[in-house]
């Protein structure tokens, strides 16, 4: 006899050819429009199905998985990053989680790059000067910037997209440092041509750039807080394509009003959609609305990962990228 489907809530709208093969291959519910899903209905989700296959923007806490209906059994996240998961909790309950990792490190760490470069070339600028049609022509002294090759640049989490971080950079002229949980293999590190800091401190008050590449856990919020922020050099620059929680962003506004701090790439905020107004105001911040993972590629193959999670864990085994609470 053939076995049941498996039953999926997906809670937004996934890429096309994506949501197609999800249809094919299980009894999957999809998403009619792109807004996220309210609390009661990711609880109704995670009451009647089998599989939820989430996004960032659905906070999946303890409350939220006490509601979870008897067949509730994989949490596939459409991302990489599980910080609005409570995956201990999941665990105890025996609901897997997978991630989609590996698939996103490319994308993100061009645009690591992209918002290095924006903020100490002043891209942003030139381009309202363009729009407004205020360009009046060539000048030796017009809208200077810094090079970015001979800086240093020290990446905050080494794991896969602060290394690609890493062979970038270098590939611009920057020297790069690190600091990590953990060091490198000796022979990665020396693949990327990078020095250890083992003094987080330490290695903040010496560099040019900052770029943030830490997952966000209750280790790492606020690891850029006011007091380490005050240590970075006056004419440092600091850019997050991570998570926001990872710098006090208040803080951080304040010392780039006051000159402390020379600029700021951000990606991501401390507070979702609630970015601290004062940072829209700053010339030398460049703000993006979460896009390090936005290309089509990327999306369609963190389409493929999930679905490969979900098909793996309906053959019986344990999905590729499942995520414990001993990982994070
Ligand atoms: C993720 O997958 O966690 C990324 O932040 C999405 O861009």
């Amino acid at each position: 006899m053939p076995r049941e489907r498996l039953s999926v809530v997906v809670t937004r709208r996934l890429p096309e050819v994506v949501e197609t093969r999800l249809s094919e291959l299980f009894n999957v519910r999809l998403r009619d429009d792109d807004t996220p899903m309210s609390r009661d209905e990711l609880a109704a989700a995670l009451r009647e199905a089998d599989v939820l296959v989430p996004t960032l923007n659905d906070r999946i806490d303890a409350g939220l998985l006490a509601q979870a209906g008897e067949r509730m059994r994989l949490i596939a996240n459409y991302g990489a990053g599980v910080d609005h998961i409570d995956v201990a909790t999941a665990r105890q309950r025996g609901i897997l989680v997978s991630n989609t990792p590996g698939v996103l490190t490319d994308d993100t760490a061009d645009m690591t790059m992209a918002l290095i470069l924006a903020v100490t070339r002043r891209i942003p600028e030139g381009l309202a000067v363009m729009q407004k049609n205020e360009w009046t022509g060539w000048a030796p002294t017009a809208l200077l910037g810094g090079r970015v090759g001979g800086r240093r640049l020290g990446i905050l989490g080494m794991g896969r997209i602060g290394q690609a971080v890493a062979r970038r950079a270098s590939a611009f002229g920057m020297q790069i440092h690190y600091h990590n949980r953990r060091r490198l293999r000796p022979e990665v590190e020396d693949a990327l041509e990078a020095t250890w800091w083992d003094s987080l401190d330490q290695m903040i008050a010496r560099m040019d750039v900052i770029s943030v590449n830490c997952p966000s856990t209750p280790s790492t919020f606020h690891l850029m807080n006011a007091r380490r922020l005050k240590l970075m050099k006056p004419t440092g620059v600091i850019v997050n394509t991570s998570r926001g929680e990872v710098i006090d962003e208040n803080a951080l506004t304040r010392m780039i009003r006051t000159g402390e701090i020379a600029g700021a790439g951000l990606d991501v905020y401390e507070h979702g959609t609630q970015v601290n107004p004062r940072l829209r105001e700053l010339p030398n911040v460049v703000l993006l609305p979460h896009m390090g993972s936005a290309t089509l590629e990327g999306r369609i193959e963190m389409g493929e990962k999930v679905i490969i999670n979900i098909k793996t864990f309906a053959d019986g085994h344990r999905p590729p990228d499942q995520v414990v609470p001993a990982m994070l």
